[in-house]
């Protein structure tokens, strides 16, 4: 078992395998304190004095008169709120008499193998032989608030899956306006903070910055995880890289507003806080009533930013993704998006699958534009029913006509929207989330339909079935386009309105988990505008999700940089598109978008029957690389080189088969510059007593391996480096295929 009670001490021990988590009971207060979390302890002896209670005047019993001396410094394992602690709380709530304050102390706890779902919420899994949970009941003696704090650490990934449920048992209602998932306060030590920012087209791009003291993070109110902050934090030591140095990382597995902060205190010690964003955020629980609190997924490496990837992708594709897309190949996708926008009809379609198939692509994807009225993107969200007049004889005829082709058939729904030009917002305007008398904000001309009620819900998937089922449709793109604003619900007592952006969230949920219940089999890809909403709430129902609007093979080096920090390779949904991009104009080699493709799930965004000959005949060789290497690439170990992000220069990573006997290296050279010799890559994750045939891959050649290759040894590859020949031009990709030999 990974967690132990240490009775005599009272503390707890988590154990993964190469971390320890501890936290203890304060003997006199019950209050729970965090003792340690870092590199795996061997011996646990004497580790309460961490607590620092000996130390006077920090103890209430010595120092009772002056007690928020020991409320503002104690480290907490889940911070109250209003009582002497003016660091950030976790917790808040406003009783019927109007008080927010709440304390917290132990009541009891219990360990169990194994993990629990959370009710209505995505959440990590793992059977009895692969986690362990502890619960830890606390209770507010004054409120009668009940909190159970949930702990499972993982018996083969570095990671500490916490949550947090909240039950009212003081026999009457009460007001949740804060609950964090999640509360780590560490020691006063130097930290660098470490998130994710971007916005439309620009998505997850690195930012490291001192922690100094106050208040340190990134949120969302946007009703969606977003483009712009993404829910994750993490803590680097100033000497933290790729390869070195500690990191903590916490990760939300949640789709809506969010708070991820850190804040140094007066004394310099550090407090992390995550969990929904409180801001327009209240929660009513009748008398007997609890709130589950999402996941925060928490890891610590003593290995840099590296160790915390693979920690993340590890936990990710072994205990998160669900789908039975996992670990298979995906079918290679085209998606009509960038040919054609709204502009097309069957005709056009059925080209484009012609072409596609006589070149070895395996699936058509219609995107947006095949429903109600929707010639452009002013109307029709919700009416979800096929324009013949684009697809005579409905979809049941097209798909028939591109499987006689042998491709496999996908759509595009966005099923969380309406427009105010549609059927649907004629017969319950009522539907959409706004204010009354308060002109909702348009975006994309459309508004966002309240789907926390279930007669929504119902609705939507009930159109969408009847769609599904005309077809033979294998995959689904699930959009959505605006984030949420003018929060009100029609449907919603006013005590209740501050639960919409969480209830939304929870009907977004329930929604994909119907439409997997109704279609086991079918390949699901999220998407919000692009990447808006690519988060572990959402990888839980999709094995893959759209990474990015922008598809200009260089703006994704970064983009899929910043992505690949948390999230496996095989989850980044990347396309192959035309030049000049349709989002930056930028002209790119046509293998180095392939390239760049390859390192997700692949596939095309263009409309192949415009391609020059010259083009068409590259597709085999790319497709010939997918198949070659997607194993490789889907369950292969992540390592990073070279940051693009940080040298403006070039980018390089590599990922490393099973007992690394093979790797793929992934070089590109962003802008040529003069007078340079070649590169020296010091690769990772091979071994060093292994000679490695190094051959580079041929993207647009009709064989992929026909160079010669060298022979050279892990030892050399790791310590003194890969040699990258200079390449000629700007925007060159370059990939290597090493072999042991
Ligand atoms: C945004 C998506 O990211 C695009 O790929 C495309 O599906 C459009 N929406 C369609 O409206």
């Amino acid at each position: 078992m990974s967690i132990q009670y240490l009775e005599k001490e009272r503390i707890f021990c988590l154990h993964t395998p190469n971390t320890s988590y501890l936290l203890g009971i304060v003997a006199q207060e019950g209050f729970l304190g965090h003792l340690y979390y870092g590199k795996r302890l061997l011996d646990v002896s004497g580790a309460q004095y961490l607590l620092r209670l000996e130390e006077s005047p920090f103890v209430p019993e010595k120092n009772d008169r002056d007690r928020s001396s020991f409320m503002d410094c104690f480290p907490f394992e889940y911070s109250s709120h209003g009582v002497g602690d003016f660091r950030e709380s976790c917790i808040k709530i406003r009783t019927a008499k109007g008080h927010a304050a709440v304390n917290l102390v132990y009541v009891s706890h219990e360990i169990k193998k194994g993990k629990g779902k959370l009710a209505g919420l995505p959440a990590t899994f793992g059977n009895e032989g692969e986690v362990t949970t502890l619960v830890i009941t606390c209770t507010d003696p004054v409120t009668k608030l009940n909190v159970e704090l949930s702990y499972s650490a993982f018996e083969n990934v570095d990671v500490i899956a916490r949550s947090v449920k909240v039950i009212n048992t003081s026999g009457e209602a009460l007001w949740l306006e804060k609950v964090m998932s999640a509360c780590l306060d560490l020691e006063a030590r130097e930290y660098d903070v470490l998130t994710l920012h971007g916005s439309w087209a620009r998505e997850r791009h690195m930012e490291r910055r001192p922690l100094g003291y106050g208040k340190t993070g990134v949120s969302s109110l946007r009703g969606e995880s977003s483009h712009q902050e993404h829910p994750f934090i993490a803590l680097l030591s100033k000497n933290a890289s790729q390869t070195e140095g500690e990191v903590y990382g916490l990760h939300f597995a949640y789709s809506g507003n969010f708070l991820a902060q850190a804040q140094r205190s007066q004394f310099g010690q550090i407090r992390v806080v995550m969990g929904i964003s409180p801001e327009e955020f209240s929660w009513k629980l009748e008398s007997c009533e609890s709130f589950q609190a999402p996941e925060v997924l928490l890891t610590y490496s003593a290995k840099g930013l590296g160790g915390m990837s693979r920690s993340y992708h590890d936990l990710y594709r072994n205990h998160l993704i669900r789908s039975p897309w996992l670990h298979k190949k995906r079918p290679i996708l085209i998606n009509n998006w960038e040919a054609t926008y709204f502009d097309f009809n069957a005709e056009k379609i059925l080209n484009i699958a012609k072409e596609s198939a006589k070149l070895g692509i395996e699936m058509l994807v219609l995107d947006d534009g095949w429903f109600g009225n929707r010639f452009d993107d002013n109307r029709s969200l919700g009416d979800w029913q096929v324009n013949e007049s684009k697809l005579p004889g409905g979809l049941g005829k097209l798909v028939s006509e591109i499987n006689a082709l042998g491709l496999k058939f996908g759509i595009w729904f966005e099923p969380e929207m309406i427009s105010p030009e549609s059927k649907l917002f004629e017969e319950h305007p009522d539907w959409a989330i706004q204010i009354p008398a308060r002109r909702p904000c348009r975006a994309r001309n459309q508004y966002v339909l309240d789907v926390g009620r279930k007669e929504v819900r119902d609705y939507i998937l009930k159109q969408m079935f009847v769609v599904l089922h005309s077809a033979n449709v294998e995959y689904v793109k699930w959009d959505m386009n605006r984030p949420l604003t003018d929060i009100g619900s029609a449907a919603l007592p006013a005590d209740r309105q501050g639960e919409i952006s969480h209830r939304f969230v929870l009907g977004t949920y329930e929604m994909q988990e119907c439409l997997l219940q109704e279609f086991p089999n079918l390949l699901l890809e999220n998407c919000s505008g692009g990447g808006g909403r690519f988060d572990p709430g959402m990888l839980y129902y999709s094995p893959q999700i759209w990474c990015s609007d922008d598809t200009d093979a260089v703006e994704r080096l970064a983009i899929q940089e910043g992505t690949a920090l948390l999230y496996p390779l095989c989850s980044m949904g990347a396309h192959v598109s035309v030049c000049p991009n349709h989002t930056v104009g930028r002209s790119t080699p046509f293998a180095t978008r392939a390239m760049v493709a390859l390192a997700g799930t692949f596939g095309y965004e263009l409309d192949v029957t415009k391609l020059s000959d010259a083009e068409k005949e590259e597709i085999p060789s790319q497709i010939r690389a997918y198949h070659a290497f997607h194993d490789l690439i889907r369950e292969g170990t992540y390592y990073r080189n070279a940051s693009y992000q940080e040298n403006h220069d070039y980018d390089c990573f590599q990922v490393v088969g099973k007992g690394g006997k093979r790797s793929l290296v992934f070089f590109t050279q962003v802008l040529a510059t003069p007078n340079e010799h070649s590169r020296c890559i010091r690769l990772q994750g091979l071994r060093e007593n292994v000679k490695y045939k190094v051959i580079q891959v041929n993207l647009n050649k009709k064989e992929l391996l026909t160079d010669a290759g060298k022979v050279v040894s892990g030892s050399i590859l790791m310590n003194a480096g890969m040699i990258v020949e200079r390449p000629w031009g700007d925007f060159q990709g370059r990939l290597y295929w090493l072999e042991e030999c």
